[in-house]
C-alpha cells in the first residue's frame, strides 16, 4: 500500500451506492437506484446500449456528477471528492496507452507521478502479474490487443486501488482473445482481491467473470444476482431474453396441486412450481430455457415419463452446430420454440418437417407475468 492512500488501506473496498441517479435535462439516464458491491467480489453491470452502465460507472469514479443521491466507498462518502482522491482506479475500452512510453513506463506512471524514485520491484512485479514480464521494453504498438489490455490493467492496479472500474475493456478484441482475456481478468482479480466493477454488453462475458450481475434496462437495475440464479430464475421477460435465451409460452393459471400451478396453454395442460412463478396473475408466461427441453419423434412418445410438461410440434428448422443441434419446432399453438439437444446419438429422423412431441421436467419451468412484452430483451441480446 501506499503513504499516499493510507485511509483507502484500511477503509476496505466494498461500494454502495444510494439513491444515485443522473439526468441529462429532462432525460434520465440512470434512475435513483440502490447498490452495494461488496469488497472482493467481482461485480458486472450488463445491459444493453444506451441503458446507462458507463454513467453508472463515471459517478462511481467521480468523472461525472450525480444528480441524486451519494456514492461510498470503504464506508466512506467520496460523492464530493475528485476522481484522483477517491480509492478506483478506470480501465477504459480504449487502453489510452501513452504510445512514446515503454511498457514498463507505462506501468510506472502512476507511482512517477506520485513522486516515488523506487519503483523498479513494484512495475515488475505488476508486469509478472499481467504475464508480460519479457515485454517491458516494448512500446505499446509493439504489443498485440490483448496485450496492451494486460498494460492497461497493471497501470491501473500499481495505484493499489481499492476498487478497479473496468468499462468494456475487452470490446476491442476478437473474440477468441476476449475468452481468453475474461479468464485472464477473472485470474487477475482473485489474485489481488479488490473490487472489481466491470460495464459489459455481453452477457457471455458476465456470466463467465462475475460473482454477481446487475442486469440494467432503461437506466434501472432490472435484477441483481448470481450468474447461475439470474439464469434459472429471470424475474421479467427483459431478463429472460437477455439473459441467454428462453421460451416464454403464453398459459392460464387453472388450478394447484403439490406445490404445482397447473395451467393450460391454448388448451394444452402444463404444470410449473408455484414457487417458480414470480406473479400472482393468472395470465402468465411459462418460461424454459432451450436445453431443458427433450425432443422425440412423434412415432416414439412411449417412454416419456409420467408427468412431464409436453407439447406436441413439428420441426421446421435445425442447424447442427458441433456440440449441439439447435431446433425451431412450431408447437400445435403455433408458436415457435427453441429446442437445443447435446449430441450423444442424434435420432436421424428428426429433421424439418418431423412430427415431434416436446417434453421437459415441469420444475424447469418458471412463470412470468403476462403484462410485460414478450419480447422484451431479445432484439438487444442478438446484437
Ligand atoms: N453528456 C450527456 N448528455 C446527454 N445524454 C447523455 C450524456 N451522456 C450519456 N447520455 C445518455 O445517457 C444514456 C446512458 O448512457 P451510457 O453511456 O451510460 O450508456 P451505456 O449503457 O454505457 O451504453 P453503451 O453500451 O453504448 O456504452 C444514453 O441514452 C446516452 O445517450
Ligand atoms: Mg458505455
Amino acid at each position: 500500500m501506499t503513504e499516499q492512500q493510507p485511509e483507502a488501506a484500511t477503509a476496505g473496498g466494498d461500494v454502495r451506492l444510494t439513491g444515485i441517479g443522473k439526468t441529462y435535462g429532462d432525460f434520465t439516464a440512470v434512475q435513483p437506484l440502490d447498490l452495494t458491491v461488496p469488497q472482493g467480489s467481482f461485480f458486472a453491470l450488463l445491459g444493453a446500449s444506451g441503458c446507462g452502465k458507463t454513467t453508472t460507472l463515471r459517478m462511481i469514479a467521480g468523472l461525472e456528477e450525480p444528480t441524486s443521491g451519494t456514492v461510498l466507498i470503504g464506508g466512506q462518502d467520496v460523492t464530493d471528492l475528485p476522481p484522483y482522491k477517491r480509492p478506483v482506479n478506470t480501465v477504459f475500452q480504449s487502453y489510452a496507452l501513452f504510445p512514446h512510453l515503454d511498457i514498463f513506463e507505462n506501468v510506472a506512471f502512476g507511482l512517477r507521478r506520485r513522486g516515488k524514485k523506487d519503483v523498479k520491484k513494484q512495475v515488475e512485479s505488476m508486469l509478472e502479474l499481467v504475464e508480460l514480464g519479457q515485454y517491458a521494453r516494448r512500446k505499446p504498438h509493439q504489443l498485440s490487443g490483448g496485450q496492451q489490455q494486460r498494460v492497461a490493467v497493471a497501470r491501473a492496479l500499481i495505484n493499489h486501488p481499492q476498487v478497479l472500474l473496468l468499462d468494456e475493456p475487452l470490446g476491442a478484441l476478437d473474440l477468441k482473445l476476449r475468452r481468453q482475456m475474461q479468464l485472464e481478468l477473472k485470474r487477475i482479480q482473485t489474485e489481488v482481491g479488490i473490487t472489481f466493477v466491470h460495464v459489459t454488453h455481453d452477457q457471455e462475458e458476465a456470466m463467465t467473470m462475475a460473482d454477481t450481475i446487475a442486469v440494467m434496462n432503461a437506466g434501472r437495475v432490472e435484477q441483481l444476482g448470481a450468474p447461475a440464479d439470474l439464469y434459472e430464475n429471470p424475474g421479467s421477460t427483459f431478463v429472460a431474453n437477455f439473459l441467454g435465451q428462453s421460451n416464454l409460452i403464453a398459459a392460464e393459471v387453472t388450478g394447484s396441486a403439490d406445490g404445482d400451478l397447473l395451467l393450460s396453454a391454448s388448451g394444452v395442460r402444463l404444470a410449473m412450481p408455484k414457487a417458480r412463478c414470480a406473479t400472482d396473475a393468472t395470465k402468465v408466461y411459462l418460461g424454459v430455457r432451450p436445453e431443458k427441453i427433450t425432443l422425440a419423434h412423434a412415432s416414439a412418445t412411449g417412454d416419456i415419463a409420467e408427468g412431464r410438461n409436453r407439447l406436441q410440434g413439428t420441426v421446421v428448422d435445425s442447424s447442427f452446430i458441433g456440440v449441439s443441434t439447435q431446433y425451431v419446432v412450431r408447437s400445435e399453438g403455433g408458436q415457435e420454440i427453441a429446442v437445443f439437444e447435446q449430441n450423444m446419438d442424434r435420432d436421424i429422423r428428426i429433421a424439418p418437417g418431423a412430427p415431434v412431441v416436446l417434453h421437459w421436467n415441469p420444475a424447469h419451468s418458471f412463470g412470468l407475468d403476462a403484462a410485460q412484452a414478450i419480447d422484451a430483451g431479445t432484439g438487444e441480446a442478438a446484437a
